[in-house]
């Protein structure tokens, strides 16, 4: 789905949540947990809207932006997949980064703990293991905050089965090891449960001299016998779902590939195995 709720000719009074607490990874990434007014509902791999009006502040050291008067009491409204477990009844949370040049997030990364701002009431998306057998491997494919679906994925196996029953691999690739986002908890996850694998990978090593694990963009590398060892299964569309979420160009690249290998999409009335979410 594209980002085609834009704007909408709502205002501040229908802001319905309220910021609880913020982690930043980066000053670039941060983690946002929300308490929405009223009960809120999701699958694990869904996405709601946030928004904030056009008179909301931007950060000082954001790209600026043309005033127009016209325009400020409108919303700015934008997709975030949730990163929280399905069973979360605190909070609702979201892994953003900050688009200097964008509407919504050089806003939202001037809220502090106790702002309020507007939050979808519903959650939509397929992107869900809810059509998923529960035989399959999956192969859980992300750039940057595309890593948000599958910590609600994995959290929500966590708390409500324990640890995941089939081989299940989160594959993670960002520019550099600062912007691992959730690192610890998956590392932790990794040794507590034998089906689980947490594979980070970073394309940018050359300015992160420290890094010794996995390095390349993810199209490139997923042949490599080093990764596929670490995968622990075949990439076979018989046996594996793959999902792939995040950057545009990443979802097509993989997707092309692994269509090349059997791998098939399907359609919103009847999925395949390969589940595709694309941010922008
Ligand atoms: C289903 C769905 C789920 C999403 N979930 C998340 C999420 O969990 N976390 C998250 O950070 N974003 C997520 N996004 C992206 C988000 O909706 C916004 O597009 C993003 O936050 C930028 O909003 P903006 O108003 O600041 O920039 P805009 O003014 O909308 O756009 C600026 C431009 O920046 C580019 N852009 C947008 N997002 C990114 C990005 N992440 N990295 C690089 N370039 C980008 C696009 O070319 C866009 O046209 C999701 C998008 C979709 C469709
Ligand atoms: N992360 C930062 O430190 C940083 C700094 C300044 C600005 N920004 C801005 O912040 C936004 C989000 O940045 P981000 O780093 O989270 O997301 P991103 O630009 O989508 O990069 C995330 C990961 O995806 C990889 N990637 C990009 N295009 C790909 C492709 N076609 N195929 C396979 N992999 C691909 C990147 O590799 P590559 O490294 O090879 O691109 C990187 O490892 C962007 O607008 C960016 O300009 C980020």
């Amino acid at each position: 789905m594209g980002n085609t709720d834009k704007t909408a000719a709502a205002s501040k009074d229908s802001y319905n949540a309220t910021v609880i607490q913020r982690v930043n990874i980066t000053p670039r990434l941060s983690i946002f947990r929300i308490r929405p007014d009223e009960d809120f509902k999701f699958s694990a791999g869904q996405f709601t809207v946030l928004g904030l009006t056009h008179a909301a502040p931007r950060l000082p050291d954001a790209d600026a932006e043309e005033p127009d008067p016209t325009r400020q009491a409108r919303l700015i409204r934008r997709a975030y997949s949730i990163s929280s477990g399905s069973q979360e009844q605190e909070f609702v949370e979201f892994f953003i980064s900050l688009i200097g040049s964008g509407q919504l997030t050089p806003r939202l990364f001037c809220l502090k703990v106790g702002d309020r701002l507007f939050m979808g009431t519903k959650a939509t998306g397929v992107f869900t293991l809810d059509r998923v057998a529960s035989d399959k491997q999956l192969l859980l494919i992300g750039t940057g905050t595309g890593l948000a679906p599958y910590m609600s994925m994995v959290r929500t196996l966590a708390l409500g089965e324990g640890c995941p029953v089939r081989p299940m691999v989160v594959l993670h690739g960002a520019r550099y090891s600062w912007d691992l986002g959730y690192r610890a908890e998956l590392e932790s996850l990794g040794r507590a449960c034998g089906g689980f694998r947490y594979l980070p990978v970073i394309t940018r090593p050359q300015d992160d001299p420290s890094w010794n694990g996995l390095t390349g963009r993810l199209d490139r590398i997923l042949d490599l016998p080093e990764l596929s060892k670490q995968i622990g299964f075949s990439l076979n569309p018989q046996s594996c779902h793959v999902f792939l979420c995040g950057n545009p160009e990443m979802v097509e690249g993989v997707a092309t590939l692994l269509q090349g290998r059997g791998f098939d999409p399907g359609s919103r009335k009847e999925p395949g195995n390969l589940h595709m979410e694309k941010y922008w």
